[in-house]
């Protein structure tokens, strides 16, 4: 078989180059990885106990495809008490992780050849999942207003781009990579060229309950008609590997998203969901402890490397810390990260493929004792490079 008879659109997309970097440097038995954004937290033991109580109770069948009728209730009253989210349960379909409910909403709003907008740094799997529906990423540097999507660079990509129908953007909010939170003004400001522009908001707010000392908003408050909000459980409840997701958006588009959400993957796992009412129900107050810890991690390692005289983007939610590599070092964000993986076991992510060659994402979501071997290693490798005495 040629491979150039295959889905182009497939064949031309990287594989994940977050994940083939942290693939690389596991190689390293003494690797200490503050890549992957992965919580390291144990899930909650009550949501535990309700898995085992499905399981015993044979909860095996397949679920109705948008999701069972319990787990729908909850996530609307939930997100509704956290959030202010309006959506019934007629409006929520249950998806595996965010990532599917990125990928069945990516399916059903746009047309082939459509625009997307995406503020960078940005997650990457938002312009991969762009490129293989057949549409064009159009990425918008927001570094120079602190990593927040300002409605003029709305109007100034439409400009920019006369020959494409621009119909999507997309927030995360708060953001991987930067931790950046969107303020309630920041968010009402993109409203009236949104909405003047028909353009679709896909709302990616998985990091939503992991905000230090602000609120978190959503979009959808203002432009309910046009926005799919995406959530779910992998970082509030450190359930990344149940694969537990939801998107929520207006009836009639929402009941398209829940078809293509269908033919990719039916349902997720029947017992999953069921555990996913209690995280729902009974796990309001699960993410509060974790949240805590998070933010002291993330305030050491703003002290650690305001001391060291590295800059980085001022965090205020989720749980990464986008740092710049110092100028002088003359290297980029895969040589720095190599070098320090070689010289020191030390895994940092490197930002070229959130769209900054010159950074490096720390994630936090690690231990004290791996923070603290972070911050001696780049302390090393910086001395080493000459740029602290
Ligand atoms: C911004 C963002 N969206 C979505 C996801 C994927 O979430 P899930 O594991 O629920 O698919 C991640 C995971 O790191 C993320 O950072």
């Amino acid at each position: 078989m040629e491979i150039n008879q295959l889905n182009p659109d497939i064949v031309s997309v990287a594989p994940s180059a977050l994940r083939v970097f942290d693939h690389e440097i596991s190689a390293d038995p003494d690797i200490v990885k503050l890549t992957l954004g992965e919580p390291d937290f144990n899930v909650p033991e009550h949501i535990k106990q309700a898995a085992i109580a499905s399981i015993n109770a044979d909860q095996s069948h397949y679920p109705y495809y948008w999701g069972i009728q319990e787990l729908r209730d909850a996530a609307s009253t939930y997100y509704r008490e956290k959030f202010g989210y309006q959506y019934t349960a007629d409006q929520i379909v249950c998806t595996v992780g965010a990532t599917e409910g990125l990928s069945a909403t990516f399916k059903t709003l746009f047309q082939p050849g459509d625009g997307v907008l995406i503020p960078m740094p940005a997650y990457p799997v938002y312009k991969a999942m762009a490129l293989v529906n057949h549409l064009k990423p159009i990425m918008i540097d927001t570094t120079a207003n602190g990593c927040v999507l300002k409605p003029q660079q709305v109007t100034d990509a439409i400009k920019a781009n006369p020959d494409v129908t621009i119909r999507g953007v997309v927030i995360t909010d708060p953001s991987n990579p930067t931790g950046v939170v969107y303020s309630e003004d920041q968010l009402a400001a993109l409203v009236p060229v949104l909405r003047d522009n028909k353009i679709w908001v896909i709302s990616d707010e998985i990091y939503g309950e992991l905000t230090y000392g602000v609120q978190h908003y959503s979009l959808s408050r203002w432009l309910p008609d046009q926005t799919i909000i995406i959530n779910g459980l992998s970082k509030s409840h450190a359930m990344t590997g149940w694969r537990i997701g939801f998107a929520f958006g207006p009836t009639g588009v929402i009941d398209q998203i829940a078809k293509a959400h269908q033919f990719q993957v039916t349902t997720p796992t029947s017992i999953v969901q069921y555990a996913a009412v209690e995280a729902l129900t009974h796990g309001q107050n699960d993410a509060a402890a974790m949240r805590k810890v998070y933010e002291k991690r993330c305030d050491y390692l703003k002290q650690e490397l305001t001391k060291l005289g590295v800059t980085y983007v001022e965090p205020q939610g989720a749980f990464y810390i986008f740092m710049k590599i110092p100028e002088q070092c003359q290297l980029d964000s895969f040589a720095f990260a190599r070098q320090l993986a070689k010289d020191y076991h030390v895994g940092l992510m490197p930002g070229a493929p959130f769209g900054d060659p010159q950074a490096l994402r720390i994630s936090y979501a690690s231990s004290n004792e791996n923070l603290h071997a972070a911050v001696d290693a780049l302390t090393k490798e910086l001395t080493k490079l000459g740029v602290l005495a």
